[in-house]
C-alpha cells in the first residue's frame, strides 16, 4: 500500500516531508520519538530546509535519531551518512548529542552490525518478534531500486532474521551496514523521499505489483501505508 504526495519542486517536497514528520512527532503520545534516517544526497537538501524553515518549531529534545544505513567509512569521510547529517542538520540545531545514535562506520563491519542492532533493541523502543519498531523511518531509493543499503542482487537480506546486516555496494564494493526488511515493513510510518528524474523508473516499479527491487518490496510488504514524497508528477 502506498500513498504518493506530489509537489512542484524538490524544495516543496522537502518542506512537505518535514511537516509530515513534525506532525507525527506532535501526535505521538510518548516522551521520545524514535526516527531512523537515511543518507545519500536527497536528504541533505531536506535537512537544509529543515534547518532553515523548521528548526525553531522542532521539539529536538523529544527526538531520538538512528540510521537506516551507513557506509563503512569514518564519520569524517565525505561518504559518511552520519557526517552528512552532522554537517547539514546536527551542527545547526539544538539536538542533544546523547539522543543521536550513529552507526560506527569506522568499526569492524560485522561486529558493528551486531552492536548497533543490540543497542537499538535496548533503546526503549517497542520490539516485535525481535525486531525494533521505529516510530518513523525515512527512506530513499536508488536508481537501481535499492533502499536502505539493500541492493537488488541481495533481495534475501530483506528477510534477514537480524535487524542490521553487512551489505556490499554491487559496483564499488563498498561495505555498508543496513537496516533489513522486517523492521522496515513493520514501522507504522515509512516515508520515502524521492526527487529528480532519475527516480522515475523506480517510482513506477513501486507502483506496480511485482517485487522488482528492494524499494518495491518494501511497499508491497509494508504492514502500514507507505508514504512517498516526490516531485515527479
Ligand atoms: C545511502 C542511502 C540510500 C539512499 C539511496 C538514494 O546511504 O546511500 O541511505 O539508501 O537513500 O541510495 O540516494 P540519493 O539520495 O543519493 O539518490
Amino acid at each position: 500500500m502506498m500513498r504518493v504526495h506530489t509537489y512542484l519542486s524538490k524544495t516543496d517536497t522537502a518542506r512537505a516531508i518535514v511537516r509530515r514528520l513534525l506532525a507525527l512527532i506532535d501526535v505521538a503520545d510518548k516522551p521520545y520519538f524514535h526516527l531512523a534516517l537515511s543518507g545519500g544526497t536527497t536528504p541533505a537538501h531536506m535537512f537544509d530546509v529543515w534547518v532553515d524553515e523548521f528548526a525553531a518549531q522542532t521539539p529536538w529534545k523529544r527526538l531520538r535519531l538512528y540510521w537506516v544505513d551507513e557506509r563503512c567509512v569514518p564519520p569524517t569521510d565525505a561518504e559518511s551518512n552520519y557526517g552528512m547529517t552532522k554537517k547539514h542538520l546536527l551542527d545547526k540545531v539544538a539536538m542533544p548529542s546523547e539522543q543521536v545514535f550513529r552507526i560506527y562506520g569506522e568499526a569492524d563491519a560485522q561486529a558493528e552490525a551486531v552492536r548497533y542492532a543490540r543497542m537499538v533493541a535496548q533503546s526503549g523502543m517497542p520490539m516485535q518478534d525481535g525486531f525494533p519498531i521505529f516510530d518513523a523511518i525515512l527512506l530513499g531509493a536508488g536508481d537501481d531500486g535499492h533502499t536502505s543499503s539493500i541492493f537488488p542482487d541481495r533481495m534475501e537480506l530483506l528477510q534477514s532474521p537480524h535487524s542490521y546486516v553487512v551489505a556490499v555496494h554491487p559496483t564499488s564494493g563498498q561495505k555498508r551496514i543496513a537496516l533489513t526488511g522486517e523492521p522496515i515493513v513493520r514501522s507504522p510510518h515509512v516515508l520515502f523521499l524521492m526527487t529528480g528524474e532519475g527516480k522515475r523508473p523506480v517510482l513506477h516499479d513501486m507502483q506496480s505489483s511485482a517485487d522488482t527491487g528492494p524499494a518495491a518490496y518494501v511497499v508491497h510488504h509494508a504492514k502500514h501505508e507507505v508514504e512517498v514524497f516526490t516531485d515527479l508528477g
